[in-house]
């Protein structure tokens, strides 16, 4: 199977992270394509003897990179922030995971930099708020289709890199006396921040689309890791509360520089119930005790900024969406287990709208905001599942509940992830 895209289904944190740690076992390669350290993927290891598990999350970095056999690239389409990146490798370092000569950065991936995040929350200030995550992702791609960004190839040079970013900070300075009257940035001390990090990241720099090309004509296998969620892409979520690129699975391919034909298996992830943070439609949220319990028992604060999410029902009406905009073959449903004390477990299967049901899933904020939820109830299954190790010893209720799920999406159900850890995890046939 030379490539499998992995995509979260909802509004990102779907559990991404352990699934492809889970998968990364039986690949040779890793890569993120798109988004930036706007990302937080989980991942918990096994402690070593009496210690106990230990909690990892990455930015940017591949959540293959806990194999040590795996290779991991960072590609073209995602956004880089050398600050967050050397933190990463710092950390990761510091706890034995071996990175030098398993990392590969595309030449070609753009970089964030500091006018970037003051953009970003410059403008979350104003009254048509996004809930971004502040990491700069949003003006970051803006000059990369503005053609005026800085890539990581730039590093290499310093004659072109001082002068492109002497250019954009002097462009941005601009900006910010003439339309958000603040401070102005320090052109020498970003140019000297810059300019040193081309010693730090050089040894990992390269044309990782070759290097992917070159994996498939030796038959070695690819892992594509999205970030976010397919209802925050650009061009397919929930516009305009979304991020600035494109999570589905069509992104796979331009981020990566590999073709569609490549392309052997799409797997959604999906959350057994559902969850955003930051602004937007979200018709099964549940702003009573129901939700605050989800976020409790689930652990639903941002693992990025720390943010409590918003909680709800599972949404059918959207994942089909998802499924059809992905081309989703199979699912993996993570977090089955937070559900394990609820007596009674709602669906969303449809939307009413003006009196009438939807056909469809709309994607104008106008209409999402306005629906109303077709629920369905399911009977709570009260028992704990998360040391459960077959998909036959599930108890009833909860098979119901996943077969339930399967039949309205009439998608194959391939994984079921019932806590963080590896192990935690049920492969059905
Ligand atoms: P990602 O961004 O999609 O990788 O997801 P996050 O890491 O942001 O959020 C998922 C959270 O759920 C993390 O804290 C994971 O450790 C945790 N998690 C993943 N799968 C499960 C599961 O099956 N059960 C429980 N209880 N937690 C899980
Ligand atoms: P992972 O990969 C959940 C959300 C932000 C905001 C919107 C735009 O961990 O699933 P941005 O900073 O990208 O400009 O913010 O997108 N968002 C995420 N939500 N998980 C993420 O990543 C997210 N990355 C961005 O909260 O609503
Ligand atoms: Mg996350």
């Amino acid at each position: 199977m030379p490539v499998q895209i992995i995509v979260g289904a909802q509004w990102g944190d779907e559990g991404k992270g352990k699934i492809v740690d889970h998968l990364s076992e039986e690949v040779d390669i890793v890569a993120r394509y798109q988004g930036g350290a706007n990302a937080g993927h989980t991942v918990i290891l096994p402690g070593k003897r009496n210690e106990k598990p230990k909690q990892y999350v990455l930015h940017l970095i591949p959540s293959g990179i806990f194999h040590r056999h795996v290779r991991c690239v960072i590609g073209n389409g995602v956004v880089l922030d050398p600050v967050a990146l050397m933190d990463e490798i710092d950390q990761l370092t510091k706890a034995g995971i071996r990175i030098q000569g398993r990392l590969l950065i595309s030449h070609n991936a753009h970089l964030i930099m500091p006018y970037h995040k003051a953009l970003d929350s410059l403008r979350e200030q104003g009254d048509q708020k996004i809930g971004t995550t502040g990491r700069g992702i949003g003006p970051a791609y803006i000059d990369k289709y503005m053609r005026t960004g800085i890539r990581v190839v730039d590093l290499l040079d310093r004659d072109v890199l001082c002068k492109k970013l002497k250019r954009n900070i002097e462009e941005k300075n601009e900006l910010l006396k003439q339309i958000y009257h603040t401070e102005q940035l320090d052109v020498d001390a970003i140019i000297n921040e810059y300019q040193e990090f081309d010693k730090k990241i050089d040894e990992y720099i390269t044309d990782t689309s070759r290097y992917l090309n070159n994996a498939l004509a030796k038959k070695q296998t690819i892992l594509a890791e999205g970030a976010q969620g397919a209802l925050l892409d650009v061009d397919h979520g929930t516009y305009p509360f979304v991020t600035s690129s494109n999570p589905t699975s069509g992104g796979a391919c331009t981020g990566l520089g590999i073709p569609p034909t490549s392309i052997t298996s799409i797997v959604g992830v999906v959350k057994a119930y559902s969850t955003r943070v930051g602004n937007g439609p979200f018709p099964t949220e549940l702003n009573d005790e129901t939700g605050t319990r989800l976020r409790s028992i689930g652990g639903e604060f941002g693992a990025t900024t720390g943010r409590p999410r918003r909680c709800g029902w599972l949404d059918i009406e959207s994942l089909r969406y998802s499924i059809r905009v992905n081309g989703i073959q199979r699912l993996a449903i993570t977090k089955l287990d937070v559900l394990d004390s609820f007596d009674e477990i709602k669906i969303c299967t449809g939307y009413f709208a003006k009196g009438k049901r939807m056909s469809n899933f709309p994607t104008d904020v106008q209409t999402l905001e306005s629906v109303r939820p077709i629920l369905k109830s399911y009977k709570g299954w009260k028992t704990p599942i998360s040391d459960v190790c077959r998909y036959r010893d599930l108890p009833p209720q909860a098979r119901t509940y996943v077969e339930g799920m399967a039949e309205l999406l009439r998608t194959k159900i391939w994984m079921i992830s019932v806590g963080a850890r590896r192990d935690q995890t049920l492969m059905l046939k």
